[in-house]
């Protein structure tokens, strides 16, 4: 059978402030301009989750969609919306809240309940505005 990828779509809001613990407020402010003011900012974050696998025979289904979802938000949703990155988030502990990284952790978090499920993780995608997103593929 084909090997078809197939994408859920999930939302959460969440805030952060974009900014290296490491650097003062004046290098933060120079590096990442408005994004690292000291309370933060929110966002309404859009995340893509791309997975690949047969289809079934009989469905032509890769897989069972509201299960991907639960296991999405089981994984990544519930930990992330109404939650300030930086500080409620345990998977985000220990590096700063880029949408890049973002992205790799929710990868980290998604990649063994995906896989439990007989399907690859092909992509995470994480929209933080309507003009910028971040795409990892476990490279
Ligand atoms: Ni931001």
């Amino acid at each position: 059978m084909p090997i078809v990828h197939i994408t859920r779509r999930e939302r959460f809001c969440a805030s952060h402030r974009l900014a290296r613990p490491d650097w003062s407020d004046a290098k933060n402010l120079e590096v990442f301009g408005k994004c690292s003011n000291p309370n933060g900012h929110g966002h309404n974050y859009v995340l893509w989750v791309t997975v690949a696998g047969q289809q079934d025979p009989e469905t032509s289904f890769v897989t069972d969609l509201s299960l991907l979802s639960r296991i999405i938000k089981e994984h990544v949703i519930d930990q992330l919306d109404h939650k300030n990155i930086d500080l409620d988030v345990p998977f985000m502990k220990g590096r700063y809240s880029s949408t890049e990284n973002l992205c790799v952790a929710i990868w980290e978090q998604l990649q063994g309940p995906v896989s439990a499920l007989g399907v690859q993780l092909k992509t995470v995608k994480v929209e933080e505005t309507e003009n910028n997103y971040a795409e990892y593929h476990g490279e």
